[in-house]
Parts: C-alpha cells; structure tokens; sequence
C-alpha cells in the first residue's frame, strides 16, 4: 500500500498501533457492545479487544452465503463475527490502514483457524476491493476518524452490489455503527489531533452524514442516535453534544 502523507492518517495510524501492540482496549476488562451470544466461543483476547462504539454486526442482519467488508476492522472482532453468520459459503474482508492492526487480526484468525475471512492493507478513501462486489458494508468507530468522508461514501458505493431485478435481489446495505454530533464542535477541538485519534474531532453532525451519503446515490438513509460515546466526552464538557450512532443505507437501482 502507498502510504498517504495526510497527516490525520498519520497520526491516527500511530495511535492506534499503540493500541495493537499493547492489547488494550476501550472496553477494559469485559466487552459491553455486544449481546453476549455473540460473543460465546471467541478467545477472551479476541472478544474482549474492542475499539468500537456499537454492534454493527447486529445491525447488518447477515444472511449466509454474503459478502461482507468491514472497514477499519482492527484487531478483527466485526470480521470474527460475521464470518460465523454468513458461514463458509460466506466471504469477509477487513479493511485497515495500520499494518500493527492487521497483524494482530491475522494472527488471531489463523489462530481461530476461520477460514472465510481476510485481511487487506489500505484506506477507506481508496478501498482495495473490486466494484460492486460486497453485499454489506459494516464499520465499528472508524468514518470519524477519516479525513475525507464524501469520498469514503463514494467508495463504499462503488464496492456495494447494485439490485437484481431478475432475482429480486436488492441493492448492498451499509450497517455502520459511528461517533456524530450535533452541531459543529469547538474549532480548537477539531483540530487536536489527540481528539481525533479518540474518535472525537473528525465526528460528523448527525444532518452532514445523512446528506454525504445521500450525496453518494445512498437510500434508505438512517442515522439513529443510540447513547452518549464515552467518560472521555462527559470529561471534556461534550455530554448531550456527541453520540455513538447506528447509520444504515441501501444502495438503490
Ligand atoms: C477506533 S478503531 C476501531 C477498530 C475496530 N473497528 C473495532 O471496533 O475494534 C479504528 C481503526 O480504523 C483504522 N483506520 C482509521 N482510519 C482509517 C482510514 N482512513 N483507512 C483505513 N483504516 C483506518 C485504524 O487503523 C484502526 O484500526
């Protein structure tokens, strides 16, 4: 991969190979996002190792056979997750930027010995994936993080599949889980670069996500509040002003 020189990916790349490398995560000891079904069976490394801020994987309703791309897939738990529910006649990819990220989740899947899931290094901006060859994109706290959004919208677009009418297959679905806001945050604010790599200053207002990916050709747009982010957003004064989020679309005819 050719690296960028944006220096937001710069920065949030050493960020989160800190994280890679350390094994910490957001959610401590034990991992709350997700409902612990979900969970059962995956080493406590593996499930516990979460940076996200919801349970895409939910949200998605993955049905087996599909095609998944997770964007920003980390240590690969999303990834983990909807390879068993789209099974072996099912493919997933992961997406990421930080090659310390990548192999933290390839190691962790040959150690699962999954076998229908991969690990590709690149950026959201320019995904590594074939036009119109993903029946789902999912993503856990990572389109905060990316310097240019209308573009990931466009590239999220370009990869999903379009509608079969011969079929009746309907169009790729996005199944996104995000930080957003409402209303612009401080300008100071935005432009911490410690603030960015804590999912906080590249947060998009709630109103800019649903047209960005309306201005993208998406349908169906959804984006539902679900609950304040994070202690770090109560810390820094910002309660009531950013959320996690579920943000779900449809690529149309
Ligand atoms: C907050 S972590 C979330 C990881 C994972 N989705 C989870 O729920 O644990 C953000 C991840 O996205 C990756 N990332 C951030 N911006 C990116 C970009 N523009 N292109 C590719 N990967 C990116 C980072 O390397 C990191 O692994």
């Amino acid at each position: 991969m050719t690296q960028t020189t944006n220096p937001i990916h710069e920065s949030v790349r050493e960020h989160y190979a800190d994280y890679a490398r350390s094994g910490s995560s957001c959610c401590g000891g034990s991992n709350l996002l997700y409902p612990d079904e979900l969970l059962t069976n995956l080493p406590g490394d593996v499930a516990n190792f979460s940076l996200g801020c919801g349970d895409p994987i939910t949200v998605a309703a993955l049905q087996p056979g599909e095609t998944v791309l997770d964007l920003g897939s980390g240590g690969g738990l999303d990834c983990f997750l909807a390879a068993k529910r789209v099974g072996e006649s099912g493919h997933v990819i992961g997406v990421d930027m930080t090659p310390e990220m990548l192999e933290r989740a390839r190691t962790a899947a040959v150690r699962m010995g999954i076998t229908n899931v991969e690990f590709r290094e690149g950026y959201l901006e320019k995904l590594p994936v074939k036009d119109a060859s993903v029946d789902a994109v999912i993503s856990n706290c990572v389109i905060n993080l990316s310097p240019d959004k209308p573009q990931v919208f466009r590239e999220v677009f370009r990869v999903l599949r379009s509608p079969d009418p011969a079929s009746g297959r309907p169009g790729g679905r996005v199944a996104v889980s995000d930080i957003v806001t409402d209303g612009p945050l401080p300008e100071e604010l935005q432009k911490n670069m410690e603030a960015w790599g804590a999912c906080v200053a590249g947060a998009l207002d709630v109103k800019e996500y649903t047209t960005g990916l309306a201005d993208a050709g998406f349908t169906d747009v959804k984006v539902q509040p679900k609950g304040d982010a994070s202690e770090l957003i109560e810390a820094a004064g910002l309660k009531g002003k950013i959320f996690s989020a579920t943000i779900t679309a449809r690529k149309p005819a």
